[in-house]
């Protein structure tokens, strides 16, 4: 029989079945999972390996909206595998190889699944190479918003969070799995492309520009980006001399000069927060205010639609902390990223002569916070630690009452303790992975005379109000 380099023919279940039980002790390894059983996006990720680096290279032509795309993905299995997934949403697939082997493959929905012709070892790390082509989607997320492959006037602006990146390259795309990155992009001159990371390359021939971006840090796939447009890019840098690349579409020019200006002072504040920064490079990227309907915390470089405001702007540099680099486990711990990031404007306020975070604690819980009464109510919809479904990962419990369950630590421990615990916990699992059990554990290890039994039970947990602030 011989192995072609196209999609597998479906084969009978019971057939199948069959030829599995013949072959007996001959094959060892079996199929990786086809999800990481995240409790609200279950198909998300894959089991049987873990990806350490993304080698993208990309071609985007806006005109016809199409795109060309060789990703090598370099992996480790943790157990034999006769075949593993990919996530992978729309596209064409061209071909794939497994070390340099023409690998049979199948799809179904967003699942790429990969039959290398030599089994893998448990321990063995190899390369699988996913050439595709065609016009990426726009996925309407299950609270609404898009996110995916966002069209835009001059180009083009991916954006991933929850489950979008599945929708430009093949991959592990579920939170748990981080790894470094490479991601180059082909655009027609006079176009610029941004990424994460910091810029390697740029190269113009034949009418075309490559632009090579690095990412050396460990970053979940939902916050790897690409912007490709008239963007004007600015570099300079921190006076500890860490790398900003500032990438602002010229329409935005004027309105953001000066919030941008505030990028320095911002991270200067955040560090003497949060601790050391974790990236080699920050800066932001600002689109067009119809590129998308919010910002996001893409890793070294967030992404807005229009000027931010300073408390956006500090909310996704706080996110490079709390999110990119302590990512959460599951979708789940969405708290662990947005009350983290929300607690950050309020001590910003604090400390800039605005309201205290006390203040802000205590309108919420009084209910006229802001000018929108509804919304004070929708705090209690839920507790911070389950919001019952991808619907409302992004919904107010997930970021204004996760802040509140910051602030209740806050007001247990007093303040030098409350910094410790912050700080500590971007030290603790910086570049890694996270739980909202590890966050609470680790609470009470630096804290272990303290009951945080009821705070835990009441706010982070429970559902609606708590009976007492
Ligand atoms: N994480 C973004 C922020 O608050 C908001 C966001 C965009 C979001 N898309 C999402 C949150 C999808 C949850 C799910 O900075
Ligand atoms: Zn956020």
């Amino acid at each position: 029989m011989s192995w072609s380099i196209r999609p597998i023919r479906p084969v009978p279940v019971l057939l199948l079945a069959v030829v599995l039980t013949a072959c007996g002790g001959g094959v060892h390894g079996t199929p990786g999972a086809a999800g990481l059983s995240d409790p609200y996006f279950p198909r998300a990720g894959n089991g049987g390996y873990d990806v350490t680096h993304y080698d993208l290279t990309l071609a985007y032509d806006p005109a016809h909206r199409h795109l060309t795309g060789t990703a090598v993905i370099t992996a480790r299995a943790t157990e034999d595998l006769s075949a593993f997934n990919l996530d992978l949403k729309g596209l064409d697939v061209g071909g794939v190889t497994v070390e340099g082997r023409g690998a049979r493959w199948n799809r179904a929905g967003q699942e790429l699944t990969v039959r290398p012709r030599a089994e893998l070892d448990r321990g063995e790390t190899f390369r699988t190479t996913v050439r595709y082509s065609g016009t990426p989607e726009t996925i309407t997320d299950a609270d609404g918003s898009k996110e995916g492959w966002l069209g835009t006037a001059a180009g083009a602006l991916a954006l991933g969070e929850p489950a979008g990146s599945m929708a430009w390259f093949p991959g592990d795309h579920h939170p748990s799995d981080k790894a470094t990155y490479d991601i180059t992009v082909t655009v027609p001159e006079g176009l610029q492309a941004v990424s994460n990371g910091e810029p390697t390359r740029e190269t113009t021939k034949d009418g075309r520009t490559t632009y090579a971006w690095h990412t050396g840090r460990p970053m979940a796939s939902y916050v790897a980006t690409v912007a490709i447009g008239h963007y004007t890019v600015t570099p300079s840098s921190l006076k500890n001399g860490l790398p900003v690349y500032v990438a602002v579409d010229p329409s935005q020019a004027e309105a953001s000069r000066k919030v941008l200006a505030r990028i320095p002072e911002i991270m200067e504040w955040e560090e003497d927060n949060f601790g050391p920064y974790p990236f080699s490079s920050t800066g932001a990227i600002v689109g067009r205010p119809d590129a998308a309907g919010y910002a996001l915390e893409t890793q070294t470089r967030p992404v807005f639609p229009g000027a931010p405001d300073t408390d956006t702007l500090v909310h996704e540099l706080a996110h490079q902390w709390y999110g990119d680099s302590v990512t959460p486990d599951s979708w789940r711990d969405m708290w662990l990223n947005e009350g983290f990031a929300t607690y950050a404007e309020w001590l910003w306020h604090e400390d800039h002569g605005g309201d205290t975070a006390q203040q802000t604690f205590d309108a919420l819980y009084r209910g006229d916070y802001g000018d929108d009464p509804e919304s004070n109510e929708a705090i209690w919809a839920f507790p911070p630690a389950n919001p019952t479904s991808a619907a409302h990962v992004s919904d107010s419990p997930v970021y204004e009452r996760g802040a509140m369950v910051l602030h209740k630590i806050r007001q247990s421990v007093g303040d030098d303790t409350f910094y410790d615990i912050i700080q500590g916990w971007a030290d603790a699992h910086r570049y890694g992975n996270a739980s909202t059990a590890d966050f609470t554990a680790y609470v009470e290890k630096k804290a272990p005379h303290k009951d945080f039994g009821p705070l835990w039970r009441d706010w982070l947990y429970g559902e609606g109000k708590p009976e007492r602030p």
